[in-house]
């Protein structure tokens, strides 16, 4: 029986071997947040020399990033990269997502939006049929907080400060549970035009281009 740390482990190393016969050596990868992306960037590693370097997400994975000896880009440098790879909180069957457990998700949908593709790395508890159980974190200005938070609740979900705790960009998130999530772009667009609003958890409006999921037995693919 593979824990869960065996089967992150076990998509990220598949996650590599997908993209390697891609890597070029004026190849620059986008490069998330998380758990599965550390083990992801573990097993890429190795094949450092095939790839020009990476752009991330967060200050964490650059400092892993740089500790791996792959060379980290500012995104401002970077026009354009093939793969955008990152885990997700919860990921649907339209390969929608739910992200920012980590509190990167602006970061992320940044990123992410340059590249190519994005490939959402997750193990099988990730995987759902209606998002939504995984409490939705949005970014907020600081001083929008309590107004942007009133606005979530009139959208029928129980909107809580994630308290001690700053993003990246000096934001703090507020993380909304119980919404049943069964139209995820619309909701996403919805809670982009709040004012005060930095980005929304969702990812839907730009979800997943392919979905690898860990099992126990073995690693499923799931294109859009
Ligand atoms: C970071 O902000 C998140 O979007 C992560 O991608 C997400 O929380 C997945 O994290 P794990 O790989 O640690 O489960």
């Amino acid at each position: 029986m593979l824990t869960q740390s065996d089967l992150k482990r076990q998509v990220a190393e598949a996650a590599v071997q997908f993209i390697l016969p891609e890597l070029t050596p004026e190849t620059v990868l986008g490069v998330g947040t998380g758990s599965t992306v550390d083990l992801f960037i573990e097993a890429i590693t190795p094949y450092k020399n095939r790839f020009l370097g990476a752009v991330s997400s967060s200050e964490r994975s650059s400092a892993r990033l740089a500790e791996a000896g792959i060379r980290v880009f500012d995104l401002n440098d970077v026009a354009s990269m093939p793969w955008y790879v990152d885990g997700a909180d919860e990921v649907d069957h339209g390969l929608n997502m739910i992200k920012g457990g980590g509190g990167a998700l602006t970061r992320e949908k940044i990123v992410a939006s340059v590249a190519e593709q994005f490939l959402c790395i997750v193990d099988e508890s990730k995987l759902v049929q209606t998002l939504g159980a995984y409490p939705l974190p949005i970014e907020v200005i600081p001083m929008a907080r309590e107004v942007v938070s009133r606005r979530l609740a009139g959208l029928g979900g129980e909107p809580a400060l994630r308290e001690g705790f700053l993003t990246d960009n000096g934001c703090q998130i507020v993380d909304v549970a119980g919404l049943q999530i069964t139209a995820p772009a619309d909701l996403e667009g919805l809670i982009n035009d709040i004012p005060g609003v930095v980005s929304c958890g969702l990812f839907a409006l730009a979800g997943a281009d392919v979905l690898l999921v860990s099992t126990q037995s073995g690693v499923r693919r799931l294109n859009l």
